[in-house]
């Protein structure tokens, strides 16, 4: 197969010339391994995709894990986390945002963040297309990092931060709350969704690639708490607070983002431990379905903060 890339918005690449349904020579494995992480997020259209080929397509990219929410891996292939709207589950996953009631809306947020051990990536791929609605967002924190001036660059390098899981989204502390109303059926706590509970999580301020050696912005909204004793790098909590907010508001700017809008056939592979990512979610009753593998994470990036 010759591969060549076609640029996407802010980050990432179209990847043309890939059929999934042909079997993958050692050397085209190295090609989109080398592009996966030279780019942040690959986007492969027109795909026939199938449980077992996405399964396979995704262990060429690390050892797959098994996602802690047990209730969404698929019963067949529990490789494959199965991600729905417009059907049973919506309950759980409605809220109201500035007005509008919107089902399956997700935050920026990095997988697994809050284990200290993220992902290395995950592949989505496009079950059922919403008519409405629907789109992936998908955030470059290395480009976020490299456009943050030096004197920034020089303070966070010696902060940081940590997260605190929560079920509920206005308990966190780094999200747009302005016009947020949980919906009759929101989790309260991680046992209403069958999910287990995660101590605190605590990262450098600036991560640097396992891989690729870039350096990394370690700030994400969902779970966001605060910045580990602010003090000895000579801030107040209210100025580590002020950072922070700042920080979010530069993590927002649209010139680091790609919105996916998914079409039939779509396939998307991104590396968790550079890109954030988030969900737009669908109006109530759109049908919306996405299959998810995750690769393993094999590297600790965090520590989780049980003692100190
Ligand atoms: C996710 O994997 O976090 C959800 C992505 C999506 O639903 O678009």
């Amino acid at each position: 197969m010759k591969l060549t890339v076609k640029p996407l918005d802010n980050i990432g690449v179209e990847i043309q010339g890939f059929d999934i349904t042909r079997p993958l020579e050692e050397a085209e494995r190295q090609q989109l391994i080398a592009l996966w992480h030279q780019y942040g997020v690959l986007v492969f259209r027109n795909q026939d995709i199938t449980p077992e080929n996405q399964i396979a397509f995704s262990r060429h990219f690390g050892p797959l894990a098994l996602h802690p929410l047990k209730a969404t891996r698929s019963e067949a292939y529990p490789e494959l986390f199965e991600i729905e709207s417009g059907g049973d589950k919506d309950k759980s996953m409605t809220a109201i945002y500035k007005g509008q009631t919107i089902v399956g809306r997700l935050d920026w947020h990095i997988d697994l963040h809050y284990t200290g051990k993220p992902n290395h990536g995950a592949v989505l791929t496009a079950v059922e297309v919403a008519g409405e609605g629907g789109l992936t967002g998908f955030g470059d924190l290395a480009k976020a990092y490299d456009a943050l001036d030096d004197k920034t660059r020089e303070l966070i390098a010696r902060l940081e931060v940590s997260y605190a899981f929560s079920m509920q989204r206005r308990h966190m502390r780094y999200v747009d709350l302005d016009g947020y109303e949980p919906g009759p059926h929101s989790p309260k706590k991680p046992a209403d969704v069958k999910f287990p509970d995660f101590p605190e999580s605590v990262y450098p301020m600036v991560m640097t690639h396992p891989v690729t050696g870039m350096k990394v912005l370690g700030i994400v909204e969902q779970f966001l708490d605060r910045v580990i004793t602010p003090y000895k790098a000579g801030l107040s909590n209210d100025e580590s607070i002020e950072l922070l907010e700042r920080l979010v508001a530069h993590t927002r700017d649209p010139q680091f983002h790609y919105f996916h809008q998914w079409q039939p056939g779509d396939m998307v592979l991104w590396d968790n431990w550079r890109a954030m990512h988030c969900a737009t979610g669908t109006p109530p009753g759109v049908r919306r379905r996405i299959n998810r593998t995750t690769i393993e994470g094999d590297v600790q990036l965090g520590r989780v903060l049980l003692e100190e």
